[in-house]
């Protein structure tokens, strides 16, 4: 090497600790503002309650997108105590759009859990937060880690992401999910005081420099010490197995008018959408529905019209509704409104309630 040229780091500097050094620095200056988080440093005085219902939100959707939600839910209950003295019905409606309902109710079923048999604090420990009933092991270890500045390994989807290309992991996703875990333990630092930001650092990280499809390097506090930025193809990782098409499914709902109101109907507790306000509908199956199939389908006799057709994706499977409407009766729905009968409807039935009365 000539005089004046820079030396390459030394190898020990791209070791756990200076990385878990150079990482934390950066969440010092760029840490995302975010409603549930008291911010660097703060450890412990985050409110156990805003950690949890964040992580539970965050779980199936984007920071903006359950932003408004987690303001909603924590003005309306702003404790564990006011949300398990809410009605089940309300909080379902509440958290319509949100997606993945039978996460509303085991929230619900975990914040009653809280309230009778832990006097409305949250326990401290990952073993016990896992205890709690809908608490699975990554929302343990992520309010352990993040409201009790408990060292949890707290890894999500991001954290996968970052460790794939710290470590240039050849092992495609969901196989290499093990090795995943291991490499981002192997950054825990049991003596340290800030997990909590530890494992916030990683996730906005991941979510806003290491993020999907092509990384920002230049932005990276971790690039010296990056395998897959060193060979020089980093947005190949994580590797994937390809999945196998998600299957499509069709199904006919009705939008029924009775004086200025539609009815809905509540669906079986059990199942996809379970427990939440519907529009009648078909089952759903892989093959259209033909209009004379319509009379063994619908919630009443009635002269049906097709209004048009919407589309949505579900995780396992994506959905063409057919939506019909007419005047009817329909025994046992309940009668809303039509100006505000969306509100607290799952997406797929906003939309289709949409068309119908486009
Ligand atoms: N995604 C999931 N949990 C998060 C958190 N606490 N901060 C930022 N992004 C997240």
């Amino acid at each position: 090497m000539k005089s004046g040229e820079t030396s390459p780091p030394p190898v020990a500097d791209a070791g756990p600790s200076a990385l878990r050094r150079r990482l934390l620095a950066w969440y010092d200056t760029a840490a995302r503002s975010l409603p549930w988080r008291a911010g660097p440093g703060s450890g412990s005085r985050t409110d156990p309650y805003f950690v949890w219902l964040s992580e539970v939100m965050l779980q199936q959707t984007t920071v903006p997108h359950a932003m408004p939600y987690f303001l909603a839910f924590t003005t309306r209950w702003p404790t564990v105590s006011d949300l398990a003295a809410a009605e089940d019905a309300e909080v379902m409606a509440a958290w319509a759009g949100l997606g993945y309902y039978a996460r509303a109710r085991n929230l619900l079923k975990c914040a009653r859990a809280v309230a009778a048999e832990h006097g409305g604090r949250f326990p401290g420990t990952e073993a016990e937060l896992l205890a709690l009933p809908g608490i699975g092991p990554y929302t343990a270890a992520a309010v352990a880690a993040i409201a009790f500045d408990q060292p949890a390994n707290v890894v999500d989807g991001n954290v996968e992401r970052v460790m794939s290309r710290l470590f240039a992991i050849e092992t495609p996703l969901p196989t290499a999910r093990g090795e995943l875990r291991a490499r981002a333990a192997g950054f825990i630092d049991a003596a340290s005081d800030r997990h909590g930001d530890w494992a916030q650092a990683l996730m906005d990280l991941g979510a806003t420099v290491c993020r999907p499809g092509v990384p920002d390097c230049g932005a990276c506090p971790l690039a010296q010490g990056c395998a897959a930025r060193a060979g020089g193809m980093p947005e190949r990782y994580p590797l994937k197995l390809r999945k196998a098409p998600r299957p499509h499914r069709h199904g006919v709902a009705f939008v029924a008018l009775k004086d200025g109101a539609v009815a809905l109907v509540r669906r079986p507790e059990r199942g996809l959408l379970g427990g939440m306000l519907a529009l009648p509908t078909s089952d759903w199956r892989d093959r259209p529905w033909s209009p004379a199939e319509l009379a063994s389908s619908a919630p009443a006799a009635a002269d049906w019209r097709l209004a048009g057709s919407v589309e949505h994706v579900f995780t396992h499977f994506s959905l063409t509704l057919d939506v019909y409407v007419g005047a009817a009766e329909v025994p046992g729905a309940e009668w809303r409104p039509v100006s505000e009968a969306a509100t607290g409807l799952p997406s797929v039935f906003a939309k289709a309630l949409q068309r119908g009365l486009a």
